[in-house]
């Protein structure tokens, strides 16, 4: 059997061959498996996302499993957002850097209690015989008052975790991965797949 990942982002792919090893499965990108189509991501919550990406590369690639993830950062201050909309808050082209600090000042006076927020991953699996499945993860933690650390990515300098006294920037990969919305996630579809193929 084999794993299709609908993502270009190969920090992603070491991520998932790294964690799903012991399936013994191949595991490939989109474009390892030659696939190669737009995908509009337009749904209104994580796992339509995640299922609108899963659907569009199964309906080309009928015998493998395919898993599609979406992920982002809740805010619980600003009503959930950015949400679905992380990676296009403010445009998709502007800077981290000035996307967190926007996200700090939003959050100016606002006390500790009233600032948590998590990071959110769903990962959507459609198998060869149709069935499909979602699995959802969180990682708790609060929005910071400055921008710290210099790991990961994204929301990462800004999202403090209190029972590690830092921000996710500030912890190793491996760290993070043990931890993180997205590792529990893949840990749990690989459950999962193992759960049906063996
Ligand atoms: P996508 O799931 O790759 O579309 O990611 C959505 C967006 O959510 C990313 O571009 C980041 O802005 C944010 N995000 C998701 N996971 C993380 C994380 O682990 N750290 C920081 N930002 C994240």
């Amino acid at each position: 059997m084999k794993i299709i990942f609908a993502t270009g982002n190969q920090g992603k792919m070491k991520e998932i061959r790294e964690i799903m090893a012991d399936l013994n499965m191949d595991i490939l990108s989109m474009k390892e498996a030659g696939c190669d189509v737009d995908i509009d991501e337009n749904g209104t919550t994580f796992e339509e996302n995640a299922l609108i990406k899963a659907r569009a590369i199964a309906s080309v690639m009928t015998d493998a499993i395919v898993l599609a993830d979406d992920s982002g950062l809740e805010v619980d201050y600003l009503n959930k957002e950015p949400g679905v909309h992380s990676a296009r808050f403010m445009g998709e082209d502007t800077s981290y850097d000035i996307k967190n600090k926007a996200i700090i000042d939003k959050l100016e006076g606002v006390e500790d209690s009233k600032r948590t927020a998590r990071f959110v991953c769903v990962i959507a699996a459609v198998y060869p015989d149709g069935t499909e499945t979602t699995v959802r993860k969180t990682i708790e933690g609060q929005i910071g008052y400055e921008i710290k650390g210099e790991n990961g990515f994204g929301y990462d300098p800004i999202f403090y975790v209190p029972e590690f006294g830092c921000t996710t920037a500030e912890l190793t990969m491996d760290q993070k991965n043990k931890i993180s919305h997205r590792g529990k996630a893949l840990m749990a579809v690989k459950e999962e797949i193992r759960g049906k193929f063996s």
